[in-house]
C-alpha cells in the first residue's frame, strides 16, 4: 500500500462516523458504508452540514463500496469486536486485489488480530490492528492512535493516521508499535490503565462521601482543584464535571440517580488474563476490573450489607493525603501497566518502544495526564532495574508520597469503606521495598508437601528442607 491508496470506511457507527469526519476535515477523499445502508445517506447530511461531503462517496454495501475504490485500497473497520469482524473480514476477501490493506479500528483481542494477520496476509493482503482512544470527541478531532502490523503497512497508511490523530505540542500521538497484535494490545493495556485510574477517583470519591460526608458538588470542586495541580489529567477533569452535574428530573445529583453497577465490555479483563498468562501481576489493575464485576452483585451487596452491618466509621483526612494518595496510587498503576507490556514485548518479539507509548498517551487518549511526559521522560533516561517506580523522578514522589497513601488506606480500611485498587497499590509498594520477602515460608511449605526444593540463601539449588529428619 502506498500514500495514495484508497481509503474506505466501513461502519458509521457514533465512532466511525466521527472518525470519517475527522479524516474528511483532514482534506482526504473517503469512501464509506454501513451494513444498515440507510445510515450511509444520514452520514452523508451529517457530512454536508460540517461542509465536509466534497470528498465523500457514500455506497450501499461494501460490494459496491469496494468495486468504487481504485487499488491499491484501505479499508478501515469500525465495527464491534469479535464476530463481527471475522464475518466482514470473510466478505471482503474476495473483493480484493492483491497489496489491499483492511484496518480493524476497534478494540480485538489481540490474539486474534495475531491470528487474522496470518490469515489476511497468507492471502496476500496486509492487516493492521490498531487501537484508537479517545471516544467519540476524540474519533472526531484526534484521537490517540496504536498501530500494529508490518512496518510496510504502516508506512502505507502513516501519512493519514498522523493527520488525524490527536497532536500533543505538534507531534502526533499515533505510532506503530510493532507487527501484528502489538498496536491493539498497547490499547488493551490503556483501557486496564483506564479501568484501574477510573477505579481509584471512584474510591476516593467513595472516602469523601461515605466517609467523610462531603456532597458531590463539594467533591466536584475538590477534583476540579486537582485537576490543575499534579492530578491533572483527563479522568479527573470529567469526574469534576460529573460530579457537579444535577439531575433534570429530580434535582438530585447526577451520580445519586445511576445504578451503582459499572459495564465492561472486557478490555480490562483482557489485560489481567494476559498478565497472569505472562507471569506477571497488575493488582491494582485486577482491583479496578473485580470491582466492577462485584458493583453488578447489587442484590448481593444488599444482602450483604445487612447480614454484616459493615460500620462506616466518619473519616477525617486531609485534602493533600487524598491527592498524594490518589498521586501515587495512579503512578502505580501506569508502572503495572508498563510492566505488562514489557513482559509482551519479550513474549511476542515486539520491541515496543515504551517512551513513544507514553508519548502517544499524552493526548487524545482516555488515560491521558501530565504524568505521560515524566513516563517518557522516565523510560529515556535511566531506569534501575527496569522499574518505572524506581526512576528518579517517580522514586521521590512514591518515597515523599507513601505516608499519605498509608493514612488513607490505613483510614478506610480501620472505618470499614472499601479501597481495593488503593490498598493494591499500597500492597504492591510495600512489597516492593521489602529486601526480603516471605516467600521463604512458601517454599518451605511447596518442599514440605511436594518435594519440591528451594534455592538455599547459600545459591545451591535443588534443596530440600529438614522436615522428614
Ligand atoms: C477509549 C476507551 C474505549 C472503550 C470504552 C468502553 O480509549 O476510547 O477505552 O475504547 O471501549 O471506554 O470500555 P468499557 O465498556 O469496557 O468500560
Amino acid at each position: 500500500m502506498t500514500d495514495s491508496a484508497t481509503l474506505g470506511l466501513f461502519g458509521l457507527g457514533t465512532m466511525g462516523s466521527a472518525l470519517s469526519l475527522n479524516i474528511l476535515e483532514k482534506g482526504f477523499a473517503l469512501h464509506v458504508t454501513n451494513l444498515r445502508p440507510e445510515v450511509v445517506g444520514q452520514f452523508r447530511q451529517e457530512a454536508e452540514r460540517d461542509g465536509l461531503a466534497e470528498r465523500l462517496h457514500g455506497a450501499d454495501s461494501l460490494e459496491s463500496m469496494v468495486a468504487a475504490m481504485a487499488p491499491p485500497r484501505a479499508i478501515i473497520l469500525m465495527i464491534p469486536s469479535g464476530d463481527p469482524v471475522d464475518e466482514t473480514i470473510a466478505k471482503l476477501v474476495p473483493l480484493l486485489d492483491k497489496g489491499d490493506t483492511i484496518i480493524d479500528a476497534g478494540n480485538a483481542d489481540f490474539h486474534v488480530t495475531r491470528r487474522r494477520t496470518a490469515e489476511v496476509e497468507a492471502l496476500g493482503f496486509t492487516y493492521i490492528g490498531m487501537g484508537v482512544s479517545g471516544g467519540e470527541d476524540g474519533a472526531r478531532h484526534g484521537p490517540a492512535m496504536m498501530v500494529g502490523g508490518s512496518p510496510a503497512a504502516w508506512d502505507g497508511i502513516r501519512a493519514v493516521i498522523e493527520s488525524i490523530s490527536a497532536k500533543f505540542n505538534g507531534a502526533p500521538c499515533a505510532d506503530h508499535f510493532g507487527p501484528d497484535g502489538a498496536g491493539h494490545f498497547v490499547k488493551t493495556v490503556h483501557n486496564g490503565i483506564e479501568y484501574a485510574d477510573m477505579q481509584l477517583i471512584a474510591e476516593t470519591y467513595g472516602v469523601m462521601r461515605n466517609g467523610q460526608g462531603q456532597t458531590p458538588s463539594q467533591i466536584g470542586d475538590v477534583f476540579e482543584k486537582w485537576n490543575a495541580g499534579v492530578l491533572e489529567s483527563y479522568l479527573v477533569e470529567i469526574t469534576a464535571k460529573v460530579l457537579h452535574a444535577t439531575d433534570k428530573q429530580s434535582g438530585q445529583p447526577a451520580v445519586d440517580v445511576i445504578v451503582d453497577a459499572a459495564g465492561q465490555k472486557g478490555t480490562g479483563r483482557w489485560t489481567v488474563i494476559e498478565a497472569v498468562r505472562l507471569g506477571q501481576s497488575a493488582n491494582v489493575i485486577e482491583a479496578g476490573v473485580a470491582a466492577r464485576a462485584w458493583s453488578s452483585e447489587g442484590e448481593a451487596r444488599v444482602a450483604g450489607s445487612a447480614i454484616f452491618d459493615a460500620p462506616r466509621d466518619p473519616l477525617a483526612l486531609s485534602e493533600a493525603d487524598l491527592e498524594t494518595a490518589l498521586l501515587v496510587a495512579r503512578i502505580v498503576s501506569y508502572a503495572q501497566g508498563f510492566r505488562i507490556l514489557g513482559a509482551a514485548s519479550v513474549e511476542y518479539d515486539w520491541s515496543i518502544n515504551f517512551a513513544r507509548v507514553a508519548e502517544v498517551w499524552r493526548a487524545g487518549c482516555i488515560i491521558r495526564s501530565s504524568l505521560l511526559d515524566d513516563i517518557a521522560s522516565a523510560f529515556r533516561g535511566d531506569l534501575p532495574e527496569g522499574q518505572l517506580i524506581f526512576s528518579e523522578v517517580f522514586a521521590k514522589v512514591i518515597r515523599d508520597g507513601l505516608p499519605a497513601l498509608r493514612r488513607v488506606v490505613g483510614a478506610a480500611i480501620a472505618g470499614g469503606h472499601p479501597v481495593p485498587a488503593l490498598a493494591s497499590a499500597l500492597g504492591f509498594l510495600d512489597t516492593m521495598r521489602a529486601a526480603r520477602g516471605t516467600a521463604d515460608v512458601i517454599q518451605a511449605q511447596r518442599d514440605f508437601f511436594g518435594y519440591h526444593g528451594f534455592e538455599h540463601i547459600d545459591g545451591r539449588r535443588d534443596q530440600h528442607g529438614p522436615w522428614w529428619d
